[in-house]
Parts: C-alpha cells; structure tokens; sequence
C-alpha cells in the first residue's frame, strides 16, 4: 500500500519524508489557502518546493471546470516536474480531461468522488488514481470504506489499473481498514500515518529493556 500525505505544509511533507515511508503528497485548493499559498505564482512555486522534497507523486489540482481551461492548466501543471499528477474534479468535463490526459501518457488523479459509479468512469477514461473520500462520507453517515470495498470489486472484476487512492482519511483505523479492503494508496494527515507508530505495550515493553540494560551496565 502506498502512503500519501494529505497536506501542503511543508514541514510536515518533509517529517513523513524522514520517516522513510512517504510514496507521495496530495493537495487541493483549500490545502493551499491554509497554508497561505495564494496566487498562481506562488502556487506553481509551492508545488515545485513539494516535489524537491518527495520522491514520489505530487497531486496537483486544476481550478477551472471546463475542459478547455483544465487542459490548459494541467498542461502547465504536468510541465512543472515529472512527479505532477494532474488532479480533476469528477464532472463531466473533467472525465473528458483525465481520457485527454491518459492517452497523451500524463498521470491524473480523479477528485471528489462519491460513488462507484463516478470511480467506474474514472477508470473508463483511464485515470491513474481515483480519490474516493471516505471521511466526507463518514460525515454524513454513509460507509466511506464501503465505497472503497465496492470499488475494489469492480475494478478487480475488469482488471482496471486505475489505482484506488483512498482520501478524506482522518485517523488511523481508515488506513488499517483501507489496507484490508485492498486500496492500493492512500492520503491522509501526518497524524493518521504517526499514530500507526503507537502502542503503549511498545512503550512498556521499551522503557522495561532499557531499565534492564541499565541494571546490567
Ligand atoms: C484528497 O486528495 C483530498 O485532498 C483530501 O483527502 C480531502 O480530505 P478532507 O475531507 O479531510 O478535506
């Protein structure tokens, strides 16, 4: 399973970095205004200070909803940095942008998705992620990881390559429930990928060896 990180902050991108088990970042538009990044010129320069940081793909979204003016801006987007993914709203424009996209070979990441339905047109006009946002579901009481069993299915049932990423992920049970369905990646916050490293038995049975060590030595 791949990890993402869900953030533009950059010390956070760089402390999952650290940790040696980052795989890729993605942002959106409100990701950006809460760290302050406005304006195209600085958003281009975020998202190129993120790539310098990762090794892996770096999710950024188009503004506009018609397919010319996603076309436009994904073109400058892709041509930033190798590791771009050309992320699109999951509209009818934007299905034609990703197609547009994946026969020209640039890597896309289809956003906002609620249902199988959406996931499944994804991944007719060849998206390489689908982002289905499980924690947004969960807010409204419906089984986010429901969706992603379902998708799961359907795409295993035509061989579909596009890569499940699941999004929206809050805490640390969507990732070891995500693991389970079979998503091949998933985004989230640092705190939902750090809280995977906690166990109190860890913490006991740690501070018991090095009090143990100290009687000895
Ligand atoms: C996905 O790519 C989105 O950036 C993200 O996961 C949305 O999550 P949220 O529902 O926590 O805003």
């Amino acid at each position: 399973m791949k990890f993402f990180i869900d953030t533009a902050n950059l010390d956070q991108i760089r402390e999952a970095q650290a940790l040696g088990i980052l795989d890729g970042v993605t942002t959106n538009p409100s990701l950006m205004a809460k760290e302050g990044i406005t304006g195209k010129e600085n958003i281009i320069n975020h998202y190129k200070a993120i790539c310098e940081i990762v090794d892996g793909d770096v999710s950024a979204e188009v503004i506009a909803t018609d397919f010319d003016g996603m076309v436009r801006e994904g073109e400058e987007l892709a041509a930033l940095h190798t590791q771009i993914v050309v992320k699109l709203p999951m509209i009818a424009d934007g299905i034609k942008a990703c197609k547009y996209f994946s026969d020209k070979g640039v890597k896309t990441n289809v956003t906002l998705v609620f249902s199988a339905g959406q996931a499944l047109l994804a991944a007719k006009a060849g998206a390489t992620y689908v982002s289905p946002f499980i924690g947004r579901l969960d807010d409204i009481s419906t089984d986010g990881l429901n969706l992603v069993a379902e998708i799961r299915m359907i795409y295993d049932n035509y061989g579909y390559e596009t890569q499940i990423l699941a999004a929206s992920v809050r805490h640390t049970m969507h990732i070891i429930d995500c693991a389970k369905i079979g998503a091949d990646v998933m985004t989230g916050p640092l705190s939902s990928i750090t809280g995977l490293l906690k166990h109190p038995l860890t913490d006991i049975g740690l501070a018991k060896f090095l009090a143990d060590y100290k009687k000895g030595n």
